[in-house]
């Protein structure tokens, strides 16, 4: 079953979930709370279960204990009393699983025709792997031979990102999964297409007479993307130490962050019609064909010791589970072009990083100047025109644009109109997560990753790393708590632009109207 995207309701037919990683952190910090958020808003109704698997051995008692810890510290919303906490909490199961054992998933089969008649659920199930990638495959046979796939009902397999190393890894990756399910079943999650301003972007382009017809490169002189972390790799360097900035944000986050910005209008407001716009955009991409070329347009970095806010940090090789003679990159920028009509000739600019001043998701999109005029002179210095889309932590978007300065001699000054989205909604924003899971339970794929857009991604990022893989000459240490190498300066600066403030950084001579 598809539906069409944005549909607004209640999960009315029931389903039940089931959390593999049941005991891990993506599970307490971001899966129960978004299930409890859904159940709060009425979003869930009460014909849903939710049946958390993992190795350890847990008693249910002792499981919705666990879930209601992640819930008074993870979720917006507080638990009112005991009472509500029983009626949401039955729903909750637990077993333990070994999940290379299809006899396992025998005994779940068994579990779960209880509970869905128990709660009146007609055989749909969601099965949300929160489990290292090499797991996926066997875990989707077992299903299968564990007769978990043949109730009536829809089947679902929602997966964590990273899918693949590179572009031959997640080819296999998917051909394992392929036996099992058809790719309409599987939702990838890139938890950035969650985030409410990610999603905005499409409403704002589309829905704006202001927007649409400046749209191209006629008018736009060049468009940058910062995700930028003050975090490091915290106890992830076992795997970050594989990955590196370019796997870990740039395949996936970034590029999808591209694809909404420069997609065409789809044709409807159809999944499919959406998902095959944004993989012609990943398509258009202009490949780098050498080392020359990668060298040229982009950059990497890795943090040195540093200090942010007064606070000594160390450096990357230093950190926890990173080998000490690491080339791994931790801040990655490139300008990117993408080859069709619309875009022709005008650059991206991405760069993300660990360990950078601020934490911040924002768009920039800047105009082209106006022509030669009575405004522009010595006296009056135009500044570009920028439409500002703040993803996170703020959330909002303001336009710069010129104005007069009030009082006799007339001059020019760049004035801020700004929407602050966050400010109105406050913390109730929902989480990407919550959107997520209720899309996939019902069956809106809008905003999970198609495999020909995932393969089209790999095949981009492979070029890049295949490039860097001959020498690491060209990787430039940043001290911690700095915006990383100056050589991203360069690559804007080569083009006559630079890079603008983020996170409402900007120049003191602008006028805020908020
Ligand atoms: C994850 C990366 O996908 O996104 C992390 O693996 C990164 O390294 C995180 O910290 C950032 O997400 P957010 O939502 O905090 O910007």
């Amino acid at each position: 079953m598809t539906v069409m995207h944005n549909q607004e309701s209640q999960l009315a037919e029931g389903a039940v979930f089931f959390i593999f990683g049941a005991t891990g952190d993506l599970a307490r910090r971001k899966l129960f709370p978004a299930i409890y958020s859904l159940y709060h808003e009425g979003k869930l109704g009460e014909r849903f279960a939710v049946i958390g698997l993992a190795r350890r051995g847990r008693t249910n008692d002792e499981f919705r204990h666990d879930v209601r810890a992640s819930i008074e510290e993870f979720c917006r919303y507080p638990i009112p009393n005991d009472e509500d906490w029983s009626r949401f909490a039955k729903h909750f199961e637990y077993k333990p699983l070994d999940i290379n054992n299809v006899d396992g998933f025998k005994e779940l089969r068994v579990q779960t025709e209880h509970i869905e008649r128990e709660f009146n659920i007609p055989g749909n199930r969601l099965f949300y792997l929160a489990l290292a990638p090499e797991l996926f495959g066997s875990v989707s046979m077992n299903l299968r031979d564990g007769g978990m796939l043949d109730s009536e009902g829809w089947h679902r397999l929602v997966i964590e990102k990273p899918f693949g190393y590179d572009l031959p890894s997640a080819q296999k990756l998917n051909e394992e999964l392929s036996h099992v399910f058809k790719e309409e079943e599987i939702y990838r999650i890139d938890h950035y297409l969650g985030k409410e301003m990610v999603q905005n972007i499409e409403v704002i382009r589309f829905a704006n007479a202001f927007f649409e017809p400046l749209w191209n490169n006629k008018h736009i002189a060049n468009i940058q993307i910062t995700l930028a972390e003050t975090v490091g790799v915290e106890e992830r360097g076992g795997y970050y130490d594989h990955a590196g900035a370019l796997r870990d944000m740039a395949q996936n986050h970034m590029l999808q962050m591209l694809t909404m910005i420069a997609m065409e209008a789809p044709s409807r407001l159809h999944p499919e019609d959406i998902r095959d716009e944004k993989v012609k955009v990943l398509r258009s991409l202009r490949q780098f064909e050498n080392a020359d070329e990668v060298k040229r347009n982009v950059v990497r970095g890795q943090y040195a010791a540093g200090a942010l806010n007064g606070k000594p940090l160390p450096a990357y090789r230093e950190e926890e589970k990173v080998n000490p003679a690491s080339v791994t990159e931790t801040y990655f920028a490139a300008r990117l072009y993408v080859d069709n009509f619309r875009w022709a000739g005008v650059p991206f600019y991405i760069r993300t990083g660990k360990r950078l001043p601020v934490k911040t998701t924002e768009v920039v999109v800047e105009f082209k100047n106006m022509p030669t005029n009575v405004y522009l002179s010595q006296k009056h210095k135009l500044e570009p025109n920028l439409l500002v889309i703040r993803v996170n932590p703020m959330e909002g978007i303001y336009v710069k644009i010129n104005g007069k300065k009030p009082g006799a001699d007339a001059s020019v000054q760049p004035l801020a109109m700004d929407f602050c989205q966050s400010c109105m909604v406050g913390i109730n924003t929902p989480e990407a997560y919550e959107r997520l899971i209720f899309d996939a339970a019902r069956g809106d794929s809008t905003y999970f990753t198609r495999w020909d857009e995932v393969a089209s991604a790999w095949s981009f990022v492979d070029k890049i790393a295949g490039a860097w893989k001959a020498s690491s000459e060209d990787l430039h240490l940043y001290p911690a708590g700095s915006w990383g190498p100056e050589q991203a300066d360069k690559l804007l600066a080569e083009d006559g632009f630079q890079w603008w403030p983020v996170n409402g950084q900007e120049e003191s001579q602008v006028v805020w109207n908020k």
